[in-house]
């Protein structure tokens, strides 16, 4: 079992399924109301330099429910950014809290906060991934679909930290996974060539249609991601044609799904009728947050 929880592709696909058992039993026991509280007494300390909504207060609730509390730190009022080193940070926050979320930009600078970091460290988003979303993603379609991992997958849009993360799922999940961005806003080169060293069957297109082809997941994101919002004007124009919307879905499988992380930016990488039509899925997702986030911390904190 691994201290921290990274990247999808640290993690094996048994643990991550036991996860997802541990992630239905807690569910199941928040909606009856009974008491789970797995981690009693100890401290998530949370540190955020991004904006977030689903991420936060997740973490922040999940941790009330196993018993625990939550410690949420905007990075730019504590001295890491001030320009503490990482590493130093890193050793003074394990020796208050018993697990620690973070939100940033650099995926290396999460990588050395958990290696000088004696307690567990889940990535909350960074530009490269995010695969607390995936958990929740593919934990949601696991309640819908037994043979959830038989599946074809399809990804329209950037190649983000999202795209990269259902990549890197592909290769530990084994399922077929296309990927269509315009070009130029491919997927991060490193995480394809090792997802498909692991064997994961990957089809990398610039053509949404092909993609969707009687794809069982329609999946996407926003055009520019945080960090991105000066390039909005030239990715609008960039992505034009990248949209799911109902033209799309008709090319799918007539019982497809459509997923989003959210936050969306209705009308442009989604329609506003496919958020709130049938074969949306997008606020189970976000509910799913929660619960399989509870699962993580649960697994690495528990003592
Ligand atoms: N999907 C997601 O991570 O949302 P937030 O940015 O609101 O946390
Ligand atoms: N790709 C988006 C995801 C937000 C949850 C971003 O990084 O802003």
């Amino acid at each position: 079992m691994n201290k921290d929880f990274l990247a999808l592709s640290d993690w094996s696909l048994e643990d991550l399924e036991t996860i997802f058992t541990l992630t239905r039993e807690l569910k199941e026991k928040q909606k009856e109301g009974t008491p789970h509280k797995l981690l009693e007494g100890q401290t998530l300390g949370m540190i955020f330099e991004k904006s977030s909504t689903r991420t936060r207060v997740s973490f922040e609730v999940g941790m009330f429910q196993l018993g625990g509390h939550a410690l949420f730190l905007h990075s730019g009022t504590t001295q890491m950014g001030r320009g503490e080193p990482i590493k130093d940070t890193a050793r003074v926050m394990a020796r208050y809290c018993d697990g620690i979320v973070i939100r940033t930009y650099s995926h290396q600078a999460v990588e050395e906060f958990a290696e000088h970091c004696y307690v567990p460290v889940v990535n909350g988003l960074t530009d490269l991934y995010h695969p607390c979303q995936l958990m929740a993603d593919l934990y949601t379609l696991s309640e819908l679909k037994e043979d959830y991992r038989n599946l074809k997958y399809c990804w329209v849009g950037d190649g983000n930290n999202m795209a990269n993360s259902w990549i890197n799922a592909a290769a530990v999940f084994g399922f077929e996974l296309r990927v269509a961005t315009p070009k130029g806003y491919e997927p991060d080169a490193d995480t394809v060539e090792r997802a498909e060293r692991a064997g994961a069957k990957l089809l990398l297109t610039n053509d949404p249609r092909e993609a969707a082809d009687k794809a069982d997941v329609l999946n996407t994101d926003v055009w520019a991601s945080m960090g991105q919002e000066a390039e909005q004007k030239e990715r609008k124009k960039a992505f034009a044609g990248f949209q799911i919307n109902a033209e799309l879905i008709e090319l799918a499988d007539p019982e497809s799904v459509v997923m989003h992380c959210l936050p969306a930016h209705r009308n442009e990488e989604i329609t506003d009728e496919v958020i709130e039509g049938t074969h949306s899925i997008i606020f189970d997702e976000a509910e799913n947050r929660l619960h399989v986030q509870k699962a993580i911390l649960a697994t690495l904190m528990a003592r």
